[in-house]
């Protein structure tokens, strides 16, 4: 028995920022960061809600920690919102969904909800239950509750045009590897492989020209659309290793998530896909959905092993396209210290929340290997 969930609604397009005069008469908290609150978007934001009472906490730091968590509850706690609206990232997304849960528990209730407006194409952290917050220490804290599902998202292209090219490399990786991800994970089946196919291809085809041309509105309104699709994919067929992996690294050294998932992503699929190597005969059910995902994008080649090949390839042009690293050390880590780092990164990642949903269940020492493959 399988349970495939859609929450979230979604308004999409231009002008679906207009959406938030919804919100008219009620007392919003926006929650953002310090550099979206500058810009002019924000300005369109605060004009969609002139119905109603607003109050911004703008103090969201990339890679949301406890502390900046703490402060925005401490916002809402003082200002009694109605109602959320997230503008940004997945950093204030994913704070204001934590600051949201939080402040249930403490008996507050939020009956406007939650609204989130994405302003990167990647986390799909608008359609999700989950939110990754860091700790004092360092290490990322993935959290999962039903209560952080925002109500709404509005996926207006216009909140994407301003993000340069990096970030739109770093989060639309990060978008191609939840839809591959959710592809093979534990939980996948027919309804999130139809969003992950979909997602695959339009990022194929987008999310290069929104590298080379963020202004191309049609290009961002699809690998907007692309993004969150994979989302939904990923929230009801779980993940697994490339993010496993990835949060461990992340934590450690200062790698952006996406681009880690890039770095990762071919030799996860080669290693779920039992090695592929030169051999001989049925390559096994992990590589023949990985084969699968192959034909779903167009690629052909002779035999399963060899379409998993292509899905490989066709990672490592759209990494290339995007002119994305592909070792940790191209990424600016020193081998050295990274080497050294292994068995503790390794450790992490076997019990990090998402290896969980890998199609197949790696040992310690199997992970330190994939991380020495892409040092
Ligand atoms: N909840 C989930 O399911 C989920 C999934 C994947 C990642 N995440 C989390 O999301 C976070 C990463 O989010 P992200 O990559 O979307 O970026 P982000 O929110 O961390 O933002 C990164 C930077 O880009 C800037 N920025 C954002 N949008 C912009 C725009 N349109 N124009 C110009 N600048 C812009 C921000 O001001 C910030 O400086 C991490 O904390 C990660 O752990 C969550
Ligand atoms: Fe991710």
């Amino acid at each position: 028995m399988y349970r495939f969930q859609l929450t979230t609604t979604l308004r999409y397009g231009p002008d679906s920022l207009d959406e938030l005069s919804t919100l008219d008469g009620r007392r919003v908290l926006i929650v953002t960061d310090a550099f979206l609150a500058t810009t002019p978007l924000f300005g369109r934001v605060k004009e969609a809600l002139r119905g109603a009472e607003v109050a911004v906490f703008d103090r969201v730091r990339p890679n949301p920690d406890t502390a900046a968590v703490g402060a925005g509850l401490a916002a809402f706690l003082e200002f009694g919102p109605e109602g959320i609206v997230a503008l940004g990232g997945g950093s204030p997304i994913d704070t204001a969904k934590t600051v949201r849960k939080l402040a249930l528990e403490q008996g507050r209730d939020l009956p406007a909800g939650l609204t989130v407006i994405p302003t990167t194409s990647g986390s799909g952290s608008e359609v999700t239950s989950f939110a990754v917050v860091t700790r004092a220490d360092g290490r990322k804290l993935p959290l999962s509750s039903a209560d952080m599902l925002p109500e709404l998202a509005i996926l207006d292209p216009e909140a994407v045009l301003t993000a340069p090219p990096k970030l739109t490399a770093d989060s639309g990786m990060d978008a191609v590897s939840h839809a591959i991800e959710a592809y093979v994970a534990t939980g996948c089946n027919d309804f999130s492989d139809a969003l992950a196919e979909k997602a695959l291809r339009l990022a194929g085809e987008h999310l290069p020209v929104c590298f080379r041309d963020g202004s191309d509105a049609v290009a961002r309104e699809h690998q907007h659309a692309a993004a969150c699709m994979a989302g939904i994919a990923f929230q009801n067929a779980g993940l697994g290793i490339v993010h496993g992996l990835s949060h461990s690294i992340g934590s450690a050294f200062p790698i952006a998530h996406g681009r880690l998932n890039g770095i990762l992503l071919p030799t996860v699929i080669n290693f779920n896909a039992g090695d592929l190597g030169w051999r001989p005969g049925d390559p096994g059910p992990v590589a023949r959905r990985y084969a699968a995902l192959a034909r779903a994008l167009g690629l052909t080649a002779s035999g399963d092993r060899n379409l998993v090949r292509a899905l490989i390839g066709w990672v490592e042009r759209l990494r290339n396209e995007l002119s994305m690293p592909a070792t940790v050390s191209a990424a600016g880590v020193a081998s050295a210290d990274f080497l050294a780092a292994v068995p503790d990164l390794a450790a992490a990642a076997r019990v990090d929340f998402c290896t969980a949903g890998n199609p197949v269940q790696p040992s310690e020492a199997e992970l330190a290997g994939i991380l020495r493959q892409v040092a």
